[in-house]
């Protein structure tokens, strides 16, 4: 009597719905609107680019969009934005394990890290930074954009200081993001919303067990 062995086709997970999508869309697109504008504004060997303002009304456009973020999450994700902002703060004895372990997942070896819940430590950190370093970008701007005239030399040198170390220190956390997005070939969880379960249990073993069994969390290929 032969023996057949039965495997079950293979899974994937629900990483990301359409809202938070569109969301992390508009963020990244409106981050590198930002990015290059501001570099044309701020950058000699590039700056003759910003001849007719364009680049200044272009600017302004990615600081719109930019600031739309969090009332989009408002208006589209509420318990997302909720989840997200939470898990960026709160950091358990796993994920304190997980850091010390920062340096094999930096050279995209996962085998054998410690268990992590829907976002690992160093994503906790990259989110929370962004947070906090994009409220000192937004607030900085405003001023720039909208109280330039009364800040007096010293103020004004102050404020555009803050202003452009916090989109360095932002570009900086976007260099680590795309090399990790690269090494983890997450970026079609970004775009298709779905993860091969496989992957998941390797990184985020906690969260894929917390979720329900049925679809759309866990759907079959
Ligand atoms: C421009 C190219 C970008 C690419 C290709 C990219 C890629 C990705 C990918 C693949 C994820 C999902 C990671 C995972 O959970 O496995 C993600 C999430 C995220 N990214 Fe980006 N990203 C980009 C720009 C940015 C920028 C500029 C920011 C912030 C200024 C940013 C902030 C975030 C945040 C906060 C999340 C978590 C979203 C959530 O959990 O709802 N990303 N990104």
């Amino acid at each position: 009597m032969s023996t057949q062995v039965q495997t079950a086709p293979p899974r994937k997970i629900l990483r990301y719905r359409v809202a938070p999508r569109i969301n992390h869309a508009v963020l990244a697109t409106s981050f590198i609107l930002l990015l290059i504008t501001g570099l044309i504004l701020l950058w000699s060997p590039v700056s003759f680019l910003a001849a007719g303002g364009r680049s200044g009304v272009l600017h302004r456009l990615g600081a719109v969009l930019f600031m739309l973020v969090p009332i989009l999450y408002l208006i589209d994700d509420r318990r997302g934005a909720k989840e997200l902002l939470w898990d960026s703060f709160h950091y358990d004895k796993d994920d304190v394990a997980w850091l010390k372990h920062i340096l094999q997942y930096f050279m995209g070896r996962t085998a054998n890290m410690p268990p992590q819940g829907r976002l690992n430590a160093g994503q906790k950190f990259h989110h929370a930074s962004v947070v906090i370093v994009s409220a000192f970008i937004v607030v900085s701007g405003l001023v720039l954009w909208f109280a330039k005239g009364s800040l007096g030399a010293d103020g004004l040198a102050m404020t555009a200081t803050v202003h452009d170390i916090s989109m360095l220190i932002l570009t900086v956390l976007l260099v680590g993001h795309l090399y990790f997005t690269f090494v983890y070939k997450a970026l079609p969880g970004m775009t298709t919303g779905y993860i091969p379960e496989e992957e998941a249990r390797l990184e985020h073993s906690k969260w894929v067990d917390s979720l329900p069994d049925e679809a759309p969390y866990k759907v079959n290929e």
